[in-house]
């Protein structure tokens, strides 16, 4: 099973936010998480961000989109080129439909689910999407406490998509101390925002989560 690290620029220099992407190059992918206030209690940057960072750099984007009405916006993501567009299930009207249109326009399509939401309605539904993303701490911030309990969850996720091509992604508390666990319970795809731009040599830090990630 591959393993992706996706360093959040949640906790980059926000000031500075592609010099900081050129610090992780041995990255998968870049995590860009986009709120507005609504659905989460914090405010990011919205599309624009995504435009200028996909011409500063050669990393795929995974955008999360902790937004309201994912319906509407998810597929502009897409079609600036973002490569993987993932929205919350709790805010989509038609999760299925939003994420044929991520698809339709090039994207792979990610549903999330917030800790509270179980994960069993979306695992009859797997082949519409190409990322469940079990949250492991509420979304909002950056730098919260890893919460053991979703590991059962993940499990859950892993015994459906089996060797499926879904990748079964982590977001919140991931770091040297976490990320063994979670690839026990079944992920492959790991968000690390504050355990990577909070180390003094970030790219290392992604090569370390690497090795234990396949150990
Ligand atoms: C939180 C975001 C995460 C955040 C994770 O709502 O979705 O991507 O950047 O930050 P850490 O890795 O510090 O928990
Ligand atoms: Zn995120």
């Amino acid at each position: 099973m591959a393993v992706r690290i996706e360093p959040s620029i949640l906790s980059a220099d926000f000031t500075a936010i592609a010099a900081d992407v050129a610090r992780i190059p041995s990255a998968d992918l870049v995590h860009v998480d986009v709120m507005d206030n609504h659905f989460v209690p914090n405010l990011t940057f919205g599309l624009p961000m995504v435009e200028r960072l996909l011409q500063v750099t050669d990393l795929p984007l995974d955008v999360h989109l902790m937004i309201d009405d994912p319906d509407r916006w998810a597929p502009g993501f897409a079609e600036a080129g973002a490569a993987v567009v993932t929205f919350h299930a709790e805010a989509a009207k038609d999760a299925v439909a939003t994420a044929r249109a991520i698809r339709s326009a090039g994207a792979k399509a990610g549903v999330a689910l917030k800790p509270g939401t179980p994960a069993g309605p979306w695992l009859d539904r797997l082949d519409e999407f190409d990322q469940v993303l079990v949250m492991t701490v509420e979304p909002g911030f950056g730098g919260q406490a890893f919460q053991p309990e979703m590991l059962d969850k993940i499990r859950q996720v892993r015994g459906t998509i089996g060797d499926r091509d879904v990748w079964l992604q982590v977001d919140g508390g991931i770091g040297p101390a976490t990320i063994a666990r979670t690839r026990e319970a079944g992920a492959d795809t790991f968000v690390a925002g504050s355990s990577v731009f909070g180390d003094a040599d970030p790219d290392a830090a992604v090569r370390r989560l690497r090795e234990l990630a396949t150990a």
